[in-house]
């Protein structure tokens, strides 16, 4: 009979040659168990997504509770459903006035498209800006408006009027114009392995973009639901968005994104054309029950106001001489290794040692650090230690 790793290899659609091949049995708190019983420790979060670490009551109690009163009922921005304009209505009380109306999508891509058709419909323009080694997801929209030749060659032509930019350069900043419908930017650059804003670029970006009238869209899929110390990124690092967009982390494990804006800039999909933007499953009020409950957890816990502090942990126990540097912010860091080799090294290696480390999409070098907001203090040292022993025979 076929394992479940030949079925899996076999069966199901495949991304990379060279997956883990994990075999999960179960989650409890910053572990994953795989079928034989072993324990992982989890630094990734499924990618920045598990907010409150794997199984945590508080999310699988609002996802039981909702399932037990309805799932699916209507397209999304039909019918009136708690789930839904609760977390709208948390979200608004918890951003700045001119972001008070949530469109709910099923992923972080969605939200991109989402927001990139309202600055076209508001602005009468097509011009996008978006910065070299962005991504801002897969779909041909994102995908237009990723700073990643290779990962596009293949799948053009693209959008047209997509205009890419150097991320912290101020000078490239001259192309944001009149003609500019929006400028997508991160405020922690994910995928080329979590560079930080520098030289005032994200403040310069809202003085400019004032003056052009062009809209900013704040990608905060990776860096929302405090993953940086704050709520949101931006209040860490002063941009102030038109249309901000969200996911991974505001679904602590559940599939859900957003993208948000004024009510009068988010009206314009409801005109001319009407059903300016439309989904199915957008905002399934199971997933907005965990999002609800995730950042009731977060607003009501200290578990944002500790990120800076267990950054410092992971600084303090992450020097070692193979470790060249750790970039990034909060609870979004990146090893800087020696060469990809020994990254890969370090990947492979610490899963055997019951660690999830992961790589990046761009950067070969590097390696993510981006546990649950819940991780512990013991579970940062156990999980540097690895890494540092590791390291120490190579
Ligand atoms: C910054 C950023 N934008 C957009 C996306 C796409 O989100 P999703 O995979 O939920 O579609 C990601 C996912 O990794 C991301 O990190």
């Amino acid at each position: 009979m076929d394992t479940a790793k030949e079925i899996f290899k076999r069966h199901q659609a495949q991304t990379f040659p060279y997956p883990s091949c994990l075999e999960v049995k179960f989650t409890k708190g910053n572990y994953i168990i795989d079928v034989d019983g072993k324990e992982y420790l989890d630094f990734t979060a499924g990618v920045s997504a598990c907010t409150l670490g794997h199984s945590n009551p508080i999310i699988t109690e609002a996802v039981k509770d909702q399932l037990d009163k309805y799932t699916h009922v209507m397209v999304y921005g039909e019918y009136i459903q708690s789930p839904q304009y609760k977390l709208a209505k948390l979200l608004a009380e918890n951003l700045p006035k001119k972001l008070d109306t949530v469109y709910f999508t099923n992923s972080g891509t969605e939200a991109i498209e989402g927001a990139m058709k309202l600055a076209k419909r508001a602005t009468g323009r097509s011009e996008i800006i978006y910065c070299k080694n962005s991504y801002h997801g897969s779909t041909q929209g994102a995908l237009s408006i990723m700073g990643n030749e290779e990962h596009k060659t293949a799948f053009r032509p693209l959008l047209p009027n997509c205009k890419e930019i150097i991320y912290n350069d101020i000078n490239s900043l001259k192309n944001i114009t009149n003609k500019t419908a929006a400028i997508v930017i991160e405020p922690v650059q994910g995928a080329s392995g979590f560079v930080t804003p520098k030289n005032e670029f994200l403040e310069r970006i809202t003085e400019k973009c004032k003056k052009s009238q062009t809209l900013i869209i704040l990608d905060e899929i990776q860096t929302c639901y405090g993953r940086l110390g704050s709520l949101f990124g931006f209040e860490t690092y002063n941009i102030k968005p038109d249309i901000l967009c969200i996911a991974k982390g505001m679904g602590a494990g559940m599939p859900i994104g957003a993208f948000i804006a004024s009510w009068e800039l988010m009206n314009l999909l409801t005109f001319k054309p009407s059903l300016g933007h439309i989904t199915t499953f957008g905002g399934h009020p199971i997933n907005c029950a965990a999002s609800l409950a995730c950042l009731k957890h977060l607003l009501d816990s200290n578990l944002i106001k500790d990120v800076s502090k267990k950054e410092r942990l992971f600084r303090k126990h992450l020097t070692h001489p193979k470790i060249k540097s750790i970039r990034g912010k909060g609870l979004m860091l990146a090893i800087e290794l020696e060469d990809e080799i020994l990254a890969k090294e370090l990947v492979e290696e610490s899963m055997k040692k019951g660690l999830v480390l992961f790589y990046f999409l761009f950067t070969k070098t590097a390696i993510r650090i981006t546990p649950p907001l819940t991780i512990s203090e013991n579970e940062i040292v156990k999980g540097c230690n690895i890494i540092k022993q590791i390291l120490e025979n190579k």
